[in-house]
């Protein structure tokens, strides 16, 4: 149904938010400032005893400082009550007194067609169920029994039952006033090719029937008791209610139960989402007959950002989880997750949860791995990867299932994930070093790491602004060496335009006042007070270290940065060999650089008379003389 425009703003205006949440949360009255239309309450999407969960009227919107749960009054009744949005808008244009639209013919046409055959399937639901209490039926009652379903059982999941009988539902819906034509759309009889009378498609089976998320009934599954049965099971057709691919088995009632807090599990059938639920997993769904759908996992995960996949522990099983990989990758993303448990061998969870228990089957629930867990055992299980080939076949593949990942953070972590995985698998941390370009050949572990980053920095754009200012100071005060030092310091290319002037002016032998202006900065600058008297008391060579020094770990400062964004983009294009090594690098400088103590060093940031200390221990522990990084 579309909605008038200003629909939904006339709603928010009318209906304060803190009336549609006070139904579900009592509100901390000392906290909240009601006059202002301000509100806090214990968050009731998760567990909490302060009351950190927010809403405002004037802006008809709620916050979780906790969950971070945010959202309107439509949003809160989707997630809070696991309502449908329309049913959410038309709950609250009843509390503001507005009419819903009309809907425009056409469609009300469709609607009213679809209301009849509606009432065809709930007339066909309710005849099933009542042929399950007939004498034609003890076998099918015995079945149930020995299947494990109690009276509760089969009331609540609406068992019923199709006699073996070509005519009887379709003669006893016509008893009830429905023509053949909407019997035969409604998918509960069919019309024979050669013309002949409609006869009842659901024979001698046990009857599933099938709701959509608002509850109704859409079509049915329907189990053959006769091992010998053509088809064990078999399905509504597709109908204008009975859409295979955008529906799911049990949807409305693990709606519910999400909203209570239960996980989303995709089951394989119908008997082990009954399985399932009845073990006290109600957040229980399975497809239709067919593999899950691109509309399917749509649907999955507008209920929970990780559903759990629980396919049967057969081949067939596999395959489905196989194939469902492939559908994943395109749509994955936050909120947009997979978890799978991998069954027994030959087990369902109907089979599991009798076998074993609901411990057993919570067990597994707890244990399902990450889709990156599938892919990776999908492409190496089996396998030996004793040559150069196949290693890179591997790389191949999984760089080719990596690249369908849409979103960019995601697509990142599960290249770094699959990078770690291949160097777990080809032999272990002593082996990485070979593949990292630019490494001595033969060395077991890298002495440094690629890049030579100043190990004392926290943030790495104050400490780079330290470095530049003191090189440029240093300079100033020794101008015979920026002849030597020129093209490494026309790369300095200062950002600050004071500092730009004296760097264009030191190198040209000319003075500005814009020039002057940055000298006097840098003179006054706090962190490099000590560095004039420092540069006095030493030779000229020595001076020269101390700016090859500064001008060393400024680049190198500076290459973190590009070593990132090339890193990213190798990730996006062809990977080599080295760059999760090198991505690894970079964390762990970073994390030494927040923790100095760790290395011994000092903290440019934190300790700020920094530099010009840092520059008389250079003088004394003669750092220059050491051998060169690179
Ligand atoms: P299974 O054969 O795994 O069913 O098929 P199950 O749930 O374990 O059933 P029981 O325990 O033997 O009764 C899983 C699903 O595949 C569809 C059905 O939807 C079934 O629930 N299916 C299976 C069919 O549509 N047709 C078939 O012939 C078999
Ligand atoms: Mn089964």
């Amino acid at each position: 149904m579309s909605l008038p425009p200003g629909f939904l703003d006339e709603i928010r205006t009318r209906v304060p938010i803190s009336r549609v949440i006070g139904k579900k949360v009592v509100w901390d009255l000392r906290k909240s400032n009601q006059a202002r239309g301000d509100w806090w309450a214990p968050c009731p999407f998760h567990q909490e005893k302060s009351a950190s969960f927010h809403c405002d009227d004037q802006k008809g919107y709620y916050y979780c400082f906790g969950c971070h749960a945010k959202g309107d009054a439509i949003k809160f009744l989707r997630e809070a009550d696991g309502m449908e949005f329309i049913e959410a808008v038309k709950l609250l244009a009843a509390e503001a007194g507005l009419q819903m639209p009309e809907p425009d013919p056409r469609a009300r046409e469709r609607t009213d067609r679809r209301t009849r055959l509606l009432d065809v399937t709930e007339a066909a639901c309710r005849w099933f169920r009542l042929q399950l209490q007939t004498g034609a039926a003890a076998d099918a009652r015995d079945y149930l029994a020995r299947r494990g379903l109690d009276q509760a059982a089969l009331d609540r999941f609406e068992i019923g039952f199709a006699p073996d009988s070509r005519t009887a539902l379709t003669q006893a819906l016509r008893d009830k006033g429905f023509d053949e034509s909407l019997i035969v759309e409604a998918g509960m009889s069919a019309r024979p090719d050669n013309g002949g009378a409609a006869y009842d498609r659901f024979r001698d089976r046990i009857i599933f029937p099938i709701r959509d998320g608002q509850g109704r009934c859409i079509g049915f599954g329907g189990r053959a008791m006769d091992p010998n049965a053509r088809a064990k099971y078999l399905n509504s057709p597709e109908t204008p209610l009975f859409d295979k691919g955008r529906n799911l088995y049990h949807l409305g009632p693990a709606r519910a139960a999400i909203a209570k807090g239960q996980r989303l599990v995709v089951a394989e059938g119908y008997m082990d989402v009954i399985a399932l639920a009845r073990a006290g997993f109600e957040g229980a769904v399975a497809p239709l007959g067919t593999a899950i759908t691109e509309e399917q996992l749509h649907l999955m995960w507008r209920v929970s950002p990780e559903p759990v996949i629980a396919l049967d522990g057969d081949a067939a099983g596999q395959r489905a989880a196989q194939r469902l990989i492939d559908l994943a990758l395109p749509m994955t993303g936050p909120g947009r997750a997979l978890r799978f448990v991998i069954l027994p061998a030959g087990q369902d969870p109907d089979d599991l949860i009798k076998a074993a228990g609901p411990g057993a089957m919570g067990a597994l629930l707890d244990q399902a791995r990450p889709l990156v867990d599938l892919l990776w055992a999908r492409e190496t299980e089996g396998q030996v990867f004793d040559s150069p080939e196949r290693k890179a076949a591997l790389e191949k593949r999984l760089q080719d299932a990596v690249a369908k990942i849409p979103d960019d953070l995601t697509r990142n972590h599960y290249a770094k994930e699959l990078r770690s995985k291949q160097w777990d698998l080809f032999g272990g941390t002593s082996r990485r070093v070979d593949w990292t370009p630019g490494k001595r050949k033969g060395s077991a572990r890298p002495s440094r790491p690629v890049l030579p980053i100043p190990a004392t920095v926290s943030d790495p754009q104050a400490a780079g602004s330290l470095l530049e200012g003191a090189s440029l100071l240093i300079c100033a005060l020794r101008p015979e060496l920026v002849a030597q030092m020129e093209t490494r310091l026309e790369r300095l290319s200062p950002q600050d335009p004071d500092r730009a002037a004296l760097l264009f002016d030191l190198l040209g032998q000319t003075q500005s006042a814009a020039g002057q202006r940055g000298l006097e900065t840098l003179r006054r600058d706090a962190h490099l007070g000590l560095t004039p008297a420092v540069i006095d008391t030493q030779d000229t060579e020595t001076v020269a270290a101390i700016l090859g020094n500064l001008l060393d770990r400024l680049e190198a400062q500076r290459a973190i940065g590009t070593e990132l964004a090339r890193a990213e983009a190798e990730i996006q294009g062809e990977a080599d060999e080295g760059l999760t090594w090198r991505m690894q690098q970079i964390a762990r400088a970073r994390h030494r650089a927040e923790r100095p103590e760790l290395e011994g060093g000092m903290d440019l940031n934190e300790d700020r008379d920094a530099l010009s200390a840092q520059l008389s221990e250079f003088v004394q522990g003669q750092i220059w003389r050491k051998p060169p990084r690179r």
